[in-house]
Order: structure tokens, then C-alpha cells, then sequence
């Protein structure tokens, strides 16, 4: 056998399907061997007492997107690939937003710029459409399926980005057509903007409240929507960033039925609660908490966990979205006071993801340790197109996490090496960590320390999701 670059000895390499004590071995950033005593490589590393896991891939993430007027984002793609290898990830899938009335074509460029040459992973870009205009989904969306971004996402809700019943069937079916996934935002506009209305008029305008403007009701029924819309026109979807028992219960309903839809959740929704926005007054730290949707209460943990045990989620994610707390461009900024409507939505949490769904889930004893890395990286693969890219296998690439399943961690904002000034899960425990991230056989984080190059990642096209693409819709005839 040709000499080895890399060999990872003395682990106990997980996968999707199994767990067994093997080597890892590795030439040109690629997996070559897996198996027993393998020679020499011309690197060795020892993970004895470790588990070999594929590197996290965190499929929604949301790095330097304009703000629209509001704060601008706390990480770009050097701040914020920089935390996703420090959590354990070695790929990112952010998205490339459409402004409305801007060319799709020229948004997909403007993330390019932002991210050639500053990231410490490798990288796919999502789309989201704003502006589905016959151009855009007629001639711009083809080109750019054909070119490797073979998902978009749509919103429900939020001012610059909703879209209204019409055009998500006309999404739907142009996606369907393509063989395009499409990911859904579940959450009703109307019904948040008459909830927002009513309380700012009660006063009732801390961070807490806006919880209280989008519950559960709201994102059961923009997601009842969607699937009656993906049932329309035979499309499958994904409903992400899933909150709690209502929407996660239309999901298994329609899954039940044998309708192709896929489901998403994320950290926050089975680690914070909207407890967690209470605030005395507006310069308090609730707005830290602020994302959409919220995050509910216990019972809407177990429930999430109730999901993720039967199949009804697919993906973990961190919906990494991060704002600064302080300053003028913060989430406290002089507007984000007088209103929790101005207080941008999203929380930083990509480098969190890993640990605490380890924590939560496998440490005790929700989920297996092969469906840990289901719902942390082979799903996510799978799903959207990353050919040889989680699974610990010959020809994939050696995207490898080395995790230490005992090593027990406070999380603090100094592990998280993103841009923003705090992170949501300050003082939150954790049992599991990751030792050392490895990218395509390039140790780029080991014991917290980046020795990473922000040149290092790669764009990647992806090819079309076996998932996606039309099945059959509503009766023609
Ligand atoms: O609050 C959130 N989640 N902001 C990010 C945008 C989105 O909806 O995913
Ligand atoms: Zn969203
Ligand atoms: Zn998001």
C-alpha cells in the first residue's frame, strides 16, 4: 500500500450505520482504509479514549448577510467558519439572500466575494428568494440548479422576504420542476404583524414579547400551509428551525400520509426557553435570546426529542444567525429599545450545535451515538447534495471530528471564536467536546486552538437532492 499522509490509530470510528474500533487511514485529503493495525502513516495521531466521528455539517447557517437597513451580521465567513471548525464542523451551508428586485444570479456573486479566500471550512451556498419573478424562476434559478445550488429557501413571514401563498406555489412547482429542495420558513405574517400590533399598543414591548407575538399556533399554521401547498404541486420540502409539539406534530401528520416532507430543529429548541427573553426592561439581556422562531418551554423539548427519536427530523442545525449585543449595530441598538420588532432575529450558536446535542442527546441517553452523527453531518450530506462528505468511509473525504465523549465543559463565550460579543449558552454544561476537527486530512482546530488557514475551504457544488424534485401533486384531470 502507498505510504499514508495520516493515520488515526486507536479510535472508535462512528458512523450513521455503526460503530467499531478502527484506523483511519488517509492519503491526498482523502479517506483510503479504515480498518486494524494499519502501517505507518508519515503523521500519526493517537485517539485512543476518542470517538471518529464525520466532521459536523451544520446546513443552515446565515453568515454576512446584509442587514436591510438594520445591524449588520457578526460574522462573516472568516469569524464565522472559524467557530463552526472550533464546535466541530468542517462544512457550512449559508445562503446567498436575493434582495428584492436584485438579480439572483448577481446575490449568488456578492456571497462568493465575501467568501473566497476567508474560510476555515468548505462551504455550499443555499438560495433564498425574495423576488420570484418569471426571470428568476424561469430563466436565473435553472442556471444556478444547474450550477450546483440545488436548494433555496422561502419565508412566511418578515417584511423584506415574505412571500404569499401564490408565489410559494409558484416556487414549489419551478423547484419541483428542477429538482430543486425547497426550505420553508413556518411562521404566518399576518397573524405576528395583528399579534405585534396589539401588544405594542398594550406597551407590552421588552424582548419577552416577542415570543408572545409568534407562538406555536402561528408556525403550526404557516407550516399546515406549506405541506397543503407542497401536497398541491407533488413538491417535497423541508420545514426548518422546527420549534416545538404543533409544528413538529403537522410534520409527522403529513409524513403519516405519505407526503415527502422532511423536517429541521435546531439547538435552541431543546436548550432555551422564552423564559429566557424575560427582561425587566429593554436594556436587559432578553433580546440576546431573540430568534425566529422562539424558543418555547420544556414540554417543547420533550417534544422535540419525541421528533428526533421517530424520525420526524432529519437535521440538526444551529440556524447560526448572530447579531452583537452591545453597541449602536447591536441587538440593543437605540431602535431594537423602543420595540422588540427591531430587534434583529438570530442567535450565534454554530460552534454550540455539536456539544450540546452530544450532551442532551447522547450523554443521556435520548440517542444513539450513530444518530448523533445522522442528525450532525451523514443527513445533511445526504439531503442536500454533498457528495463524499459524512460518512467515515474509503472516498470520502477526511472531514473527521476527534470528540472526547467524557470531557465535560462550560461553555463560555471565549470557545466560541465567532464574531459576536456573547454567546446565548453562557454557563450551559456540557458533557462531550471536540478534541481536534480535521479538514480533508488538515488539522485545522485541535484542543480550541485554529491552526487553520482562512484560506482553506472550498466552495462546493452540490448535485441535486435524491429527495427532492416532483412527485405527484394535486389531480389534473
Ligand atoms: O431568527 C432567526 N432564525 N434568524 C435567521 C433567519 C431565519 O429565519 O432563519
Ligand atoms: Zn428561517
Ligand atoms: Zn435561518
Amino acid at each position: 500500500m502507498q505510504e499514508l499522509d495520516l493515520v488515526i490509530r486507536g479510535g472508535t470510528v462512528v458512523t450513521a450505520a455503526d460503530t467499531a474500533r478502527a484506523d483511519v487511514g488517509i492519503r491526498d485529503g482523502k479517506i483510503v482504509v479504515v480498518g486494524l493495525d494499519l502501517p505507518q502513516g508519515k503523521r500519526e495521531i493517537d485517539a485512543t479514549g476518542l470517538k471518529v466521528m464525520p466532521g459536523g455539517i451544520d446546513s443552515h447557517v446565515h453568515l454576512a448577510q446584509p442587514a436591510f437597513g438594520g445591524p449588520a451580521m457578526a460574522d462573516g465567513f472568516e469569524s464565522g467558519t472559524r467557530s463552526a471548525i472550533a464546535g466541530g464542523n468542517t462544512t457550512v451551508v449559508p445562503f446567498a439572500l436575493q434582495a428584492r428586485g436584485a438579480s439572483l444570479r448577481q446575490s449568488v456573486q456578492d456571497y462568493h466575494k465575501e467568501a473566497e479566500g476567508q474560510s476555515y471550512c468548505d462551504y455550499g451556498f443555499h438560495l433564498i428568494l425574495t423576488d420570484p419573478t418569471p426571470a428568476v424562476l424561469g430563466q436565473e434559478l435553472p442556471a444556478l440548479v444547474a450550477a450546483g445550488y440545488t436548494s433555496l429557501k422561502v419565508f412566511m413571514t418578515y417584511e423584506d422576504m415574505v412571500l404569499n401563498d401564490r408565489e410559494l406555489l409558484e416556487v414549489f412547482d419551478a423547484a419541483g420542476e428542477l429538482g430543486a429542495l425547497v426550505m420553508v420558513h413556518c411562521e404566518g405574517y399576518d397573524a405576528i404583524r395583528f399579534m405585534t400590533e396589539k401588544l405594542e399598543k398594550a406597551g407590552k414591548v421588552a424582548p419577552y414579547y416577542h415570543a408572545v407575538s409568534r407562538p406555536q399556533s402561528v408556525e403550526r399554521e404557516a407550516a399546515h400551509r406549506a405541506i397543503s401547498h407542497a401536497e398541491l404541486t407533488g413538491v417535497p420540502i423541508m420545514i426548518v428551525h422546527v420549534s416545538g409539539r404543533e409544528a413538529m406534530e403537522q410534520i409527522r401528520w403529513a409524513q403519516n400520509r405519505g407526503l415527502k416532507i422532511m423536517g429541521e430543529t435546531c439547538t435552541q429548541y431543546i436548550s432555551l426557553t422564552a423564559d429566557d427573553l424575560k427582561g425587566l426592561n429593554m436594556d436587559d439581556t432578553g433580546s440576546k435570546y431573540v430568534c425566529s422562531p422562539p424558543p418555547r418551554d420544556t414540554e417543547s423539548w420533550d417534544a422535540i426529542w419525541n421528533g428526533i427519536k421517530t424520525g420526524v427530523f432529519q437535521t440538526f442545525s444551529s440556524d447560526h444567525c448572530p447579531f452583537f449585543f452591545e453597541g449602536e449595530m447591536g441587538k440593543q441598538n437605540p431602535k431594537a429599545r423602543t420595540s422588540f420588532k427591531w430587534v434583529p432575529n438570530g442567535i450565534p450558536g454554530v460552534a454550540v450545535r455539536m456539544p450540546v446535542l452530544w450532551s442532551e442527546g447522547v450523554a443521556k441517553g435520548r440517542i444513539t451515538e450513530n444518530q448523533f452523527v445522522a442528525l450532525s453531518s451523514t443527513n445533511h450530506a445526504r439531503i442536500y447534495g454533498l457528495t463524499n462528505k459524512g460518512s467515515i468511509a474509503p472516498g470520502f473525504d477526511a472531514d473527521i471530528v476527534l470528540w472526547n465523549p467524557e470531557r465535560k465543559i462550560t461553555i463560555t463565550q471565549s470557545m466560541m471564536h465567532h464574531g459576536a460579543d456573547y454567546t446565548p449558552w453562557e454557563g450551559f454544561e456540557v458533557t462531550g467536546w471536540p478534541q481536534t476537527t480535521i479538514l480533508r486530512g488538515e488539522v485545522v482546530m485541535q484542543d480550541g486552538e485554529i491552526l487553520g488557514r482562512k484560506e482553506g475551504g472550498k466552495f462546493l457544488p452540490r448535485t441535486l437532492s435524491p429527495l427532492a424534485g416532483r412527485g405527484s401533486g394535486a389531480a389534473m384531470d
